[in-house]
């Protein structure tokens, strides 16, 4: 398990964020996800929110036709949304609440009390031969709601682990690594594929990536954002090299 390559997904939601501030073309995400795969991208992550406030419909049509590398596609759990699914066929989708006066996305889903509105989204991106991903915070329930649910993977919420890194709260940091280490134990040893992600960074990408049952990685904002200063290439190199690193300094655990 330690051994493996851990996939990196670059969310490209920010470069839209960008091009829709003069609503024309430029930056186009198609060219920043073709960029990102040159850099070492496994694959590419687009979030179509309620509100198109990044990602258009336009652009996940582009990126469904002339990706060369998995689309993982982000999507709240409505109609309009798994229609668009449907229609795509991404590799991947990764169900995430959405709360429209939200800056990103808060919090996990609530697998535990939205199974029952959850589960027909489930099977019918299954049944299209779409892996479904949760997105859930790092806790037991969480996971064992996700594993009735018949989720193919689960992303750990990385978001409060990184809030606990900013505020340099060394004990609230060892107390969020331990939650996301025990979730991804537990979703591992539940037959689950374990991804993580939300507010990564060069400086708190480590002790994820260290974490054996891991195997993707999503990160976007920061990415973009660094992008300003060394271009999005170096960037994204950057942080693969900084993954890898951690990744063969991971201990092997035994699997229960
Ligand atoms: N994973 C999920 C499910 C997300 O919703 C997001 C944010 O869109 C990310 C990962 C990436 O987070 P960030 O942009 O903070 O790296």
């Amino acid at each position: 398990m330690a051994g493996h390559h851990l996939r990196l997904g670059v969310n490209i939601d920010h470069v839209a964020t960008i091009r829709n501030a003069r609503g024309g073309r430029h930056p186009d995400p198609l060219r920043a996800a073709h960029l990102a795969v040159e850099a070492g991208a496994d694959g590419i992550t687009a979030h179509l929110r309620e509100d198109r406030r990044h990602i258009s419909d336009h652009d996940i049509r582009r990126l469904k036709d002339e990706l060369t590398r998995p689309l993982n596609f982000e999507m709240a759990a409505t109609h309009e949304m798994l229609a668009i699914a449907l229609a795509h066929l991404p590799n991947a989708c990764c169900l995430v609440p959405e709360k429209r006066e939200e800056r990103t996305t808060e919090g996990g889903l609530d697998v535990v009390g939205g199974m029952h509105h959850l589960r027909p989204f489930v099977h019918k991106l299954r049944d299209s031969g779409i892996r479904v991903s949760l997105f859930i915070e790092a806790d037991k329930a969480a996971v064992e709601a996700s594993a009735r649910l018949g989720a193919d993977i689960v992303e750990l919420h990385t978001g409060t682990y990184c809030e606990r890194a900013l505020e340099n709260d060394g004990a609230g940091l060892a107390r969020e690594t331990a939650r996301l280490s025990e979730a991804a134990r537990l979703a591992h040893a539940a037959g689950i594929e374990v991804h993580a992600g939300h507010g990564l960074t060069f400086n708190t990408v480590g002790a994820i990536a260290r974490m054996p049952e891991v195997v993707e990685l999503n990160i976007g904002h920061f990415l973009i954002g660094e992008a300003i200063f060394s271009g999005l290439g170096p960037a994204i190199r950057h942080m693969r090299q900084l993954m890898d690193e951690a990744r063969a300094g991971a201990t092997t655990r035994v699997a229960v």
